[in-house]
């Protein structure tokens, strides 16, 4: 018999994509699982699934299952199951609105109150300054002020992204799941 048994194996990771209403998460998770753009907005209520299935290298499968989460504050209140056995986190902000920059640390207060991991360890969280392909960016949020961020509040790293020109969607990501792969 040439019957050649490999050994692949597959793997779930929760992760949790949130950020104000508007921002772009549901864009971002469709580029990413899809290869699509809307420039359409129809927001999210509640949460929404979306699962990208990767062959990481020839021992491992990746699932990756994306919870895109409301950003509308008046859906805040249902979260807190949402975020139970999540390996880590995406915070989604809008480079053209500073506010939704401002709300970064809220999310974060959000996440880190409620998903640790088995080990009590945070988990990992990933911030994305989306819509980059645009010209009107908020000037107070720049390169070095988020690398500070990011340094300050222990998080693993930010991209700029856009979702409508497929801008660095794959590299985040791909960097995020190497983070989760040390950790797990
Ligand atoms: P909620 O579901 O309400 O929390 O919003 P969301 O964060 O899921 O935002 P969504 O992905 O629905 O995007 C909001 C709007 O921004 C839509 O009109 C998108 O087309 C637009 N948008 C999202 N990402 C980008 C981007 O990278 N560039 C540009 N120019 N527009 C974007
Ligand atoms: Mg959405």
């Amino acid at each position: 018999e040439f019957c050649k048994t490999s050994e692949i194996k597959e793997i779930l990771y929760k992760v949790l994509v949130v950020g104000n209403f508007g921002v772009g998460k549901t864009s971002v998770i469709r580029r990413y699982t899809s290869g699509i753009f809307s420039p359409h907005y129809k927001l999210t209520i509640g949460v929404d699934f979306a699962l990208k299935t990767l062959i990481w290298d020839e021992h491992t499968k990746i699932n990756m299952q994306l919870w895109d989460i409301a950003g509308h504050e008046r859906f805040g209140h249902m979260t807190r199951v949402y975020y139970k056995y999540a390996i880590a986190a995406i915070i989604v902000f809008d480079l053209t609105r500073q506010p939704t920059f401002d709300a970064v640390q809220k999310w974060l207060d959000d996440v880190r109150q409620k998903v640790v991991l088995e080990n009590d360890e945070p988990v990992p969280v990933l911030l994305l300054a989306n819509k980059c392909d645009l010209d009107n960016t908020t000037a107070q949020v720049d390169q070095s002020k988020l690398d500070q961020y990011c340094e300050d509040h222990n998080l693993i790293g930010w991209f700029p992204t856009s979702a409508k020109d497929n801008t660095n969607i794959e590299e985040a990501m791909s960097f995020l799941i190497e983070k989760i792969m040390q950790i797990s």
